[in-house]
């Protein structure tokens, strides 16, 4: 049987992949008919606890949620972040994506950073613990506003030769973080592996976004954030039907009751 990560290397330059991320089961089940890959991000920290950054998210929780997500999850490659501080090094690395793995269930594993961190992602690939990486933006290493990456040359430089290692030393696929739209093009077209886009143009092979942001559930101005739809309102609407009928005494009926 081929596997999932085939799958997902088999789109490029076929069909576009779609990633999303998911915090708990009843959204991934909602999702995992229409996602290439379900991601359970580290964005939960400011998504669902108002973290200011999500350096605060631990090991734990990022369990907590996976394992959740896990039970809704059947057809999509399903993939967990690792959190700030747990793959400082090679060892600590190595420990706790097996946790992770072992724990959720999770195909594999999504690390930010590029050369920095080459040794710590080369070891878990060689442990067979498939790894995403992650260029542009780095959310654990940088708070604040969402700006694009990539424009100076500097910085352009760097991050062709980080995708390229990326790839070299293995990993099945990388996400592009607000990366400038000509970089994000040159490295998609560069690369045998795939690339997922947010903020970075649709270059890019893939597209993820937070799930929350898309359907209206989490309020943001952030600028690569399209809603697809108003799930609050839908809440609100439901919410609002049951409050009439209990306030009329029109719910529960007889046939709601033991
Ligand atoms: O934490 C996250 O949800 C992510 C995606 C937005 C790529 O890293």
């Amino acid at each position: 049987m081929i596997s999932k990560i085939k799958k997902i290397l088999n789109k490029k330059n076929k069909s576009k992949i779609i990633c999303l991320t998911a915090y708990s089961k009843n959204f991934a089940e909602a999702i995992d008919p229409y996602s290439d890959i379900i991601l359970v991000g580290d964005s939960l920290g400011s998504v669902l606890y108002n973290y200011n950054s999500t350096r605060e998210v631990t090991l734990n929780k990022m369990i907590d949620h996976a394992k959740s997500a896990r039970l809704g999850i059947k057809n999509s490659l399903m993939i967990v972040d690792m959190p700030y501080r747990t793959y400082t090094n090679k060892r600590m690395a190595l420990k706790n994506a097996k946790i992770i793995m072992k724990k959720t269930k999770c195909d594999g594993v999504k690390l930010e950073g590029g050369l920095s961190i080459s040794r710590i992602i080369e070891h878990l690939i060689k442990n067979k613990i498939p790894v995403m990486g992650h260029l542009g933006i780095l959310p654990q290493k940088e708070k604040g506003k969402f700006k694009s990456k990539g424009k100076n040359p500097r910085q352009k430089k760097k991050m062709l030769n980080d995708a390229k290692m990326l790839q070299n030393i293995g990993v099945f696929s990388i996400v592009l973080e607000c990366v400038e739209k000509t970089l994000s093009k040159e490295i998609t077209n560069i690369l045998k592996i795939p690339t997922i886009g947010i903020g970075s143009s649709y270059h890019c092979d893939g597209q993820v976004l937070v799930l929350d942001d898309l359907i209206g559930l989490n309020e943001t101005k952030i600028k690569f954030v399209k809603k697809f739809g108003d799930i609050k309102k839908d809440i609100q609407l439901a919410v609002k039907r049951f409050r009439k009928d209990v306030l009329n005494k029109k719910y529960p009926r007889k046939k709601h009751s033991y």
